[in-house]
């Protein structure tokens, strides 16, 4: 796949305070259905045409991946890309580690695709990827015979390739879209059916995704069952853009839309959106107009979204409602801290083992701009303050909370230094000319 190279990413950020949020933006397609269509369409029959895709970091380390593994893939365009899948049984072997980059979802992912093949393979990252858990896929995949060996439950992930896996049935003890996957792509290769119980739902894109590729599940409940060896046929996926990338311009909105900030072709599945309720809970002007019927081609719903200004109240998070706004809750601190009265979020646990500790790396940031806070051990409560302090920013190498800290100078009085803002690229590629166009002073430095 030609094209992956990007220009140099900067360093850091330095953010005017204050300004107006205006406009209809487009943000880049999303990065979990991304990933999606590139492993499916790999192991699919024929070729599958992938529009609106995620040209970031992240999903090209999966397609960069597949690569090494054996698969031809095309990208004509940016966000056009061919998959020329080789079936259930095509993958090749690896010649060396296949190297996920800052990518948890292809890692955990990989791990359950490639657990059933007839080859080796290690799998590996960069310095965060390598400290998070793994542990969490290699559970139930062991459970349905696969040889998986981790250091500690941490990356590399060594896998013995055990062809011909035991279909299971298996509850979740967290909410996680990547296990719940990790586990329906085994299944794939499994004999028997293999069934997925969630304590909460989480995202539920490999399953439109499995479906709109011609595989029968049946969901119920919390549950997904797939019986084993069934073929998987070639489709066209065109990839909404992605809510959690819109999220850092939801929020923006709330802060200081002037008069308004309309959204386009985001991808609105009710797995994703959470935050529009915590939102609309805290007093946000947030309208959901949707943009077909019967959604995209890879079974997910798109709708434009226009938001307006509004004064914000604090509100309790609880635990139930995190899954659904797991990526969001950078930018939601950011909203609490220019909220009225105190927020509060428990339950909130998993934050704390995503690209960096963002409990943490927010508890910090937010002390830093002047905003009260406490950490808690699985959350966060947040006094709202009436403006922001500036200062500098560590955004631990997570391309969240750079991005969320951006949003935040709106109610700064001071400029925001961000630093360690390289990862932005791995789910935002533009992200500097697209905060720009909405209204956002900043700079790459
Ligand atoms: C993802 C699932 C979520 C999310 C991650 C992407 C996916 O992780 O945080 O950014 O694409 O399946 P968990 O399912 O582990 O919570």
């Amino acid at each position: 796949m030609s094209g992956a190279a990007t220009a140099a990413a900067p360093a850091c950020y330095r953010v005017q305070p204050g300004g107006r949020i205006a406009g209809a933006l487009s943000v880049p397609g999303d990065k979990s259905i991304s990933h999606r269509a590139l492993m499916l369409g790999a192991i699919a029959e024929g070729d599958t045409h992938i529009s609106g895709f995620l040209a970031g970091a992240d999903c090209l380390s999966t397609a960069r991946a597949l690569e090494a593994l054996g698969v031809r893939i095309a990208r004509p365009q940016e966000t056009e890309v061919l998959v020329h899948g080789v079936g259930a049984q095509g993958l090749r072997g690896p010649a060396t580690a296949l190297d996920m980059g800052n990518a948890g979802t292809a890692m955990r992912l990989f791990t359950g695709l490639l657990a059933p093949q007839r080859f080796n393979s290690t799998l590996i990252g960069d310095a965060s990827l390598m400290r998070r858990p793994m542990q969490r896929v290699v559970v139930p995949l062991a459970m349905m015979g696969a040889q998986i060996h981790t250091h500690d439950g941490r990356p590399p992930v060594e896998i013995t390739g055990t062809p011909q896996l035991r279909a299971i049935h298996y509850s979740l003890p967290v909410a996680s879209a990547q296990v719940k996957s990790a586990v329906l792509l085994a299944a794939l290769a499994a004999a028997g059916r293999t069934s997925v119980t969630e304590p909460a739902p989480s995202r539920d894109h490999t399953e439109r995704m499995l479906s709109a590729f011609g595989v029968e599940l049946e969901r119920e409940g919390r549950s997904v069952t797939l019986e084993g060896g069934q073929t998987l046929k070639a489709t066209r996926v065109a990839v909404p853009a992605d809510f959690s990338s819109a999220a850092f311009f939801i929020v923006a909105a709330c802060l200081a839309a002037s008069p308004s900030l309309t959204l386009t072709n985001v991808g609105v599945n009710p797995t994703r959106t959470g935050l529009i309720g915590l939102l609309r809970r805290m007093g946000a002007d947030i309208r959901v107009r949707a943009r077909t019927a019967a959604g995209s081609p890879g079974g997910e719903p798109v709708a434009d979204l226009e938001i307006r200004r509004s004064q914000l109240q604090g509100i309790t998070v609880t635990a139930a409602e995190v899954p659904l706004a797991i990526d969001e809750f950078p930018v939601f601190f950011v909203a609490a801290a220019c909220a009225t009265g105190e927020t509060l979020v428990r339950g909130a646990l998993e934050l704390r083992v995503k690209e960096s500790d963002r409990l943490a790396a927010m508890a910090a940031g937010l002390g830093t701009l002047g905003v009260e806070n406490r950490l808690l051990p699985d959350g966060l409560w947040i006094r709202g303050a009436e403006g922001l302090r500036g200062g500098t920013i560590d955004s631990r190498g997570d391309h969240r909370i750079a991005m969320a800290f951006a949003v935040a100078a709106l109610r700064a009085s001071a400029p925001i230094e961000i630093l360690d803002v390289a990862n932005v690229a791995t789910s935002f590629p533009g992200f500097v000319a697209t905060a720009r166009a909405a209204g956002l002073g900043l700079a790459a430095l």
